[in-house]
C-alpha cells in the first residue's frame, strides 16, 4: 500500500521533472517598446512593437543576436486589414511568452555558438518585412504602414539596453524575418557602434523570383503590391534600388548583390513555403493537383518532382548571382523544410540535417567566428537522408 503510493508519487515527480527540463527551450517574456509610439514606429493597428529578450551572460555578455519573427506579407488594404487585429499586426494580440530554442537556446549543448549571448526575438507586426513607411494613416482603416520605422526603433531600444557596448552582433530571422535580416543588413550595421563586428543570417528568407506552375510571375506581382502598399522603396538597400526597379529589390537575389556586411544564407532548396506559394500557389493550381504534394514531398508525382528539380536549378542560379557579393556563408540543403534555425531538431540535435559532414549550428558558428566560410549546396532530392522533410496538415 505504502509502496504503491510511493510509486505513484515518484511517477508524478518524474512527469513534473520531465516537463521542467527545458529540452525544447525556455519561455521568455515580452517587452513592449512603448516609446516607439511617439516616433510613429508602430504595428499595423498602431500598437507598440514588441520583442522578447533573454540576457547574455559570462563571455557572451556583450554579444547580441537580434532575430526577427516571420509570417508572410500583406500586399494590399484588404489583406492588411485581415492581419491588423491578429498577432502579426498588433502587439495586443501577441502571446506574452515565447519558447526560445535552436539558435535562441540558452543551453550550451543545444546552441554552442550563441547560448550565452543576449538573444532577442523581435515580433513581426508590419506585414512587409520591416520596410514600410507611409506617413498618412487612413482614418477609416487605421492601418499604419511603418515597418521601416519600427526596425530603427527596435534597434535604438536595444542599443539603450546595452547593445551600444556590443562586440559582436548578428541580425537574423526566419522566413519573412529572414528577408528582414537580408534587406536591413547594412542598415543594422550603420546603427551599431563602429567597432562592433556585425554579420547577418537569413534563414528561409531567400525567396526567388520564379514563375508559378501556370507560367505567371505570381510572386513578382505580389511583391510589387507589397512594396507599393507599404511604400517600401526608400527602405530597401540603395545599392539595389539605384540599379533597378524597387519591386525587384525585394528579392534577395538582387537586394544582396551589393551588401557590405557578411551574409549567411540558410535555406532548404525545396523551401516548403516557396513550393506552396511561389511555385504552386492556389491561383496557379485551381484543381488542387499540387495539394497532396505540397503537404508531403513523398506524395509528389514524378512530374511534380521534375518541376521541383527545375525550381532547384532556378534557386541555385539565383544563389549564384551572389558569387561576388558579401554572402560568404551558405547552407542550402535538399530538404522539404521552412526555417531551420529556430527549431532544435534542425539546428542541432543528434539527428539534425547534415551537409558536408556539418550541422547547421556548426556551419553558422564557424562562419560567424571566422573559423571557416562554410558554403555548401546539397545534391538533388532525395539524396540527403538526414533531411527532416516536413509534413503539413493542409
Ligand atoms: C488583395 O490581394 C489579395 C491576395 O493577393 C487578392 O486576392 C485580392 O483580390 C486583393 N484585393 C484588392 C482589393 O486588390
Ligand atoms: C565528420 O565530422 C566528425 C566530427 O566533427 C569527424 O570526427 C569525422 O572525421 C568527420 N568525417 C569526415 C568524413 O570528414
Amino acid at each position: 500500500m505504502g509502496d504503491s503510493k510511493h510509486r505513484c508519487l515518484s511517477f508524478f515527480t518524474v512527469i513534473l521533472l520531465v516537463q521542467s527540463i527545458p529540452s525544447n527551450g525556455i519561455n521568455v517574456g515580452i517587452t513592449y517598446v512603448r516609446n516607439a509610439v511617439a516616433k510613429g514606429a508602430v504595428c499595423l493597428d498602431g500598437s507598440p512593437p514588441a520583442y522578447h529578450l533573454d540576457k547574455g551572460s559570462g563571455a557572451g555578455i556583450n554579444n547580441w543576436l537580434v532575430h526577427f519573427e516571420g509570417g508572410g506579407w500583406c500586399n494590399n488594404v484588404t489583406t492588411c486589414l485581415a492581419r491588423r487585429d491578429t498577432r502579426l499586426g498588433s502587439s495586443k494580440h501577441m502571446a506574452m511568452e515565447l519558447v526560445f530554442s535552436g539558435i535562441l537556446s540558452n543551453i550550451r549543448n543545444f546552441n554552442p555558438g550563441f547560448y550565452n549571448w543576449n538573444r532577442i526575438k523581435v515580433r513581426y507586426c508590419d506585414g512587409a518585412s520591416f520596410t514600410g513607411d507611409v506617413e498618412t494613416v487612413n482614418p477609416a482603416t487605421k492601418l499604419h504602414f511603418r515597418g521601416g520605422r519600427v526596425f530603427i526603433a527596435i534597434v535604438e531600444d536595444l542599443l539603450a539596453k546595452g547593445m551600444k557596448h556590443a562586440q559582436n552582433a548578428i541580425l537574423s530571422g526566419c522566413s519573412a524575418g529572414g528577408l528582414t535580416a537580408i534587406l536591413n543588413c547594412d542598415k543594422f550595421h550603420s546603427l551599431l557602434p563602429r567597432n562592433t563586428k556585425v554579420k547577418c543570417l537569413g534563414d528561409a528568407g531567400f525567396f526567388i523570383k520564379a514563375k508559378d506552375v501556370s507560367g505567371n510571375q505570381h510572386i513578382e506581382a505580389f511583391y510589387a503590391e507589397v512594396v507599393a502598399t507599404h511604400a517600401s522603396a526608400k527602405n530597401l538597400p540603395a545599392s539595389c534600388t539605384s540599379r533597378m526597379k524597387p519591386d525587384l529589390c525585394f528579392f534577395p537575389q538582387n537586394a544582396a548583390q551589393h551588401l557590405q556586411i557578411p551574409l549567411f544564407i540558410l535555406n532548404a532548396v525545396y523551401d516548403a513555403w516557396q513550393i506552396k506559394n511561389i511555385l504552386a500557389p492556389g491561383v496557379a493550381d485551381p484543381h488542387g493537383k499540387w495539394h497532396n504534394c505540397k503537404t508531403d514531398i513523398r506524395k509528389c508525382s514524378r512530374n511534380q518532382i521534375n518541376i521541383m528539380q527545375d525550381f532547384r536549378l532556378q534557386f541555385i542560379n539565383a544563389i549564384n548571382r551572389l558569387e561576388r557579393s558579401s554572402a560568404s556563408g551558405m547552407f542550402i540543403d535538399a530538404c522539404y523544410a521552412h526555417c531551420q534555425s529556430e527549431m532544435q531538431e534542425t539546428w542541432l540535435r543528434d539527428d539534425s540535417p547534415i551537409l558536408v559532414n556539418t550541422t547547421i549550428s556548426k556551419a553558422v558558428g564557424d562562419w560567424f567566428y571566422g573559423r571557416n566560410d562554410y558554403r555548401a549546396i546539397d545534391c538533388a532530392y532525395p539524396c540527403n537522408p538526414t533531411c527532416h522533410n516536413r509534413i503539413y496538415k493542409n
